[in-house]
C-alpha cells in the first residue's frame, strides 16, 4: 500500500539514528522522506521499523560517520531520494565510550566531513543541525589562534594540526571538549561559505545532560560529576530528547530562517553555573 501519494517529497536526513536524532525526526518528518544513517545495521532496522509503524516513510543506509568516502556515499544516497531539505548529525561518541583518537576522528573530523559532503547536496532553502554539546563551552586548551586554525583548515588537513595531536589532547574528556567546540567553529565557517553559498542554513545545538543510552554510559563512569552539575544548575534536573527535538525543530524550521552559523545552548543552566563560578569543573 502507498501511504503517501504526493510527489517530490522533501528529504530529511539523520546521521546517527540515536535518541535525540530520532526525536527530532519524529518532530519534523511527517509527510517527508526520511533517510536514516548509522554504523549499526541493527540500530537502523530497529529505529526504521519503529518509525514506519508510526507512519513515517523511511529509507536506511549504513554509514561510518568517521569516514569521508562513506559520508560521500551517504550524501549521494540522500540526493537520489529527492530535495535534501534537512540534515541532522547526531553521530558521536562520548568520553567514556571511546579513546581520544576516536573522539577526534568521529566527533570532530567526521562531523567536518559530513558538513562538507552535505554542503554539496543540500537544496536551496535547506537547513542543517549538528548536535554538539555543552562541553563545547567548558574550559579547553584551545587559544584564539588554535580556534581559528580549527575553523579554517580544510578537513583533509585537520588531523595534522598540532593542537589536535595526542600530546595536545591527552585524554577523552579533553578530546570531547575540543571536538564539541570545533563543531561550533566548523558550522560557523560553513554557514558563511559552503552552506551559505548554496542558499542553505546550518547551526549547532549544544545539549546539556540529556538522558539517553549515551548519557547512561557517562553516569556509570564519571563518579559524582553529573550529579554535581545537576545540583548546581538552575533547572536542577536532566533534560529529555523531546526537549532537544522541540528546539531542533525550531532551528530547522520556517521561524528560524534568519538564524545561521550559530549555536544554541540547551543545558538547564549548567554552563551559567560554571561561568558564574558557582561550580568548578576539571576536564584534565
Ligand atoms: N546524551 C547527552 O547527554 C548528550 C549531551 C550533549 C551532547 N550529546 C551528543 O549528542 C549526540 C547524540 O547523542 P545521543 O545521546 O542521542 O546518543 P545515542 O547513543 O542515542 O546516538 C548516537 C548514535 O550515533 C551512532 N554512531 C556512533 N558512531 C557512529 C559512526 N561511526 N557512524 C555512524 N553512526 C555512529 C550510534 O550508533 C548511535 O545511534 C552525540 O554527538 C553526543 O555527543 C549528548
Amino acid at each position: 500500500m502507498n501511504f503517501n501519494l504526493n510527489e517530490n517529497k522533501p528529504v530529511v536526513v539523520l546521521l546517527g539514528a540515536g535518541s535525540m536524532g530520532t526525536a527530532i525526526v519524529r518532530r519534523i518528518a511527517a509527510g517527508k522522506t526520511v533517510l536514516l544513517g548509522d554504523l549499526s545495521e541493527e540500530k537502523l532496522e530497529t529505529v526504521a521499523t519503529e518509525l514506519r509503524y508510526s507512519g513515517y516513510d523511511v529509507a536506511t543506509h549504513q554509514v561510518d560517520a568517521s569516514a569521508k568516502e562513506s559520508l560521500r556515499a551517504f550524501a549521494k544516497k540522500a540526493a537520489s531520494l529527492g530535495d535534501v531539505m534537512y540534515f541532522i548529525d547526531t553521530a558521536g561518541a562520548s568520553p567514556s565510550q571511546a579513546s581520544p583518537e576516536h573522539i577526534i576522528k568521529l566527533d570532530l573530523i567526521g562531523t567536518s566531513y559530513a558538513i562538507d559532503e552535505f554542503a554539496e547536496v543540500m537544496a536551496k532553502g535547506g537547513a542543517g543541525l549538528i548536535v554538539s554539546s555543552m562541553a563545547g563551552y567548558m574550559p579547553s586548551p584551545l587559544t584564539s589562534e588554535t580556534e581559528a586554525e580549527i575553523a579554517n583548515t580544510p578537513t583533509d588537513q585537520l588531523a595534522s594540526l598540532s593542537c589536535l595531536s595526542a600530546e595536545a589532547v591527552p585524554n577523552s574528556g579533553v578530546a570531547y571538549v575540543v571536538s564539541k567546540k570545533a563543531n561550533h567553529l566548523r558550522v560557523q565557517t560553513a554557514a558563511a561559505t559552503s552552506w551559505g553559498d548554496r542558499g542553505a542554513r546550518i547551526n549547532t545545538i549544544s545539549p546539556g545532560i540529556i538522558v539517553t543510552p549515551l548519557a547512561y554510559d557517562e553516569f556509570n563512569s564519571q563518579g559524582n560529576s553529573y550529579q554535581d552539575m545537576i545540583s548546581a544548575s538552575a533547572s536542577k534536573r536532566v533534560g529529555t530528547s523531546d526537549e532537544i527535538a522541540e528546539v531542533g525543530a525550531f532551528l530547522l524550521g520556517e521561524h528560524a530562517t534568519f538564524i545561521t552559523g550559530t549555536d544554541l545552548l540547551v543545558d538547564g543552566g549548567v554552563i551559567a553555573s560554571l561561568r558564574s563560578g558557582k561550580m568548578g569543573i576539571d576536564i584534565h
